[in-house]
């Protein structure tokens, strides 16, 4: 088995080992444009949503975002990360949110919840973490009801060559050993550009949602297509 389907097996503890600085490193790292990715991909949510699923929610950045931009009264964030959603949970709590943000320890490739839950589905840098991708997103279109919208954000790759070169240079050679140095943790930085390289973006990824059974899809590139939108329906 290769190393990144070896990572996406155990991705809970991956998660659990940098929970603690995962925000810290998150923005350090982006140099806090991945703030700006988040708030833009929520600003494609056409209206506030009564109950809304972020999927992967980790330590809650995109659901808190979400009440910002009052595009939802009531959402349920889950994660299979038991300490990402504890640091999410104590930024819920500070932000006294915890009547309209409900935590759960799940796993998106066999969610709890009955068909047709949801009006709305959200997910940032989780479905390339999946380690069944077809089945993470059978199960996003199972759980949400008719008429409703998905808003995936997740990293993907840029096209023209010399900003390849940097960002190869980045992630492969900066981002790891800064990610080694404050979390301590060896491998989850060098996981994450392997896990960027393995994944689909654009086209490819649109193809997946069309064949669970998600329509009108469509994406759009942030900052030279180092991250994507992706945006589609259930009819
Ligand atoms: C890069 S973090 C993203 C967290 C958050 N959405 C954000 O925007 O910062 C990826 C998250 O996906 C979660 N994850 C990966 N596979 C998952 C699965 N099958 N079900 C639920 N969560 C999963 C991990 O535990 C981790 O918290």
């Amino acid at each position: 088995m290769d190393k990144v389907k070896e990572r996406k097996n155990n991705i809970g503890s991956l998660f659990d080992n940098i929970a603690k600085h995962y925000d810290l490193l998150n923005h350090l790292l982006s140099l806090n444009i991945d703030k700006i990715w988040r708030r833009k991909a929520i600003k494609n949510l056409s209206t506030t949503k009564e109950n809304l699923l972020d999927i992967a929610t980790g330590t809650c950045d995109f659901a808190l975002e979400k009440i910002k931009q009052d595009k939802a009264k009531n959402i349920t964030g889950i994660d299979l990360s038991k300490e990402m959603l504890a640091v999410g949970k104590q930024k819920v709590e500070k932000a006294n949110l915890s009547s309209r943000i409900t935590l759960q320890q799940e796993d998106c490739t066999n969610l709890s919840f009955p068909d047709e839950s949801f009006d709305a589905l959200t997910c940032a840098f989780g479905v390339r973490n999946f380690n069944n991708l077809d089945k993470g997103l059978e199960e996003m279109f199972r759980v949400l009801k008719p008429k409703s919208e998905i808003v995936i954000l997740e990293f993907s790759y840029p096209k023209n060559v010399i900003i390849r070169f940097f960002y190869n240079f980045y992630f492969t050679c900066i981002l790891p050993l800064i990610g080694k140095l404050i979390s301590k943790d060896k491998s989850a930085y060098t996981y994450l550009p392997k896990s960027v390289k393995g994944f689909i973006w654009g086209e490819a990824f649109l193809s997946h949602l069309t064949k669970v059974g998600f329509s009108n899809t469509e994406y759009k590139t942030l900052t030279f297509g180092i991250a994507t939108i992706y945006k589609a329906v259930k009819e």
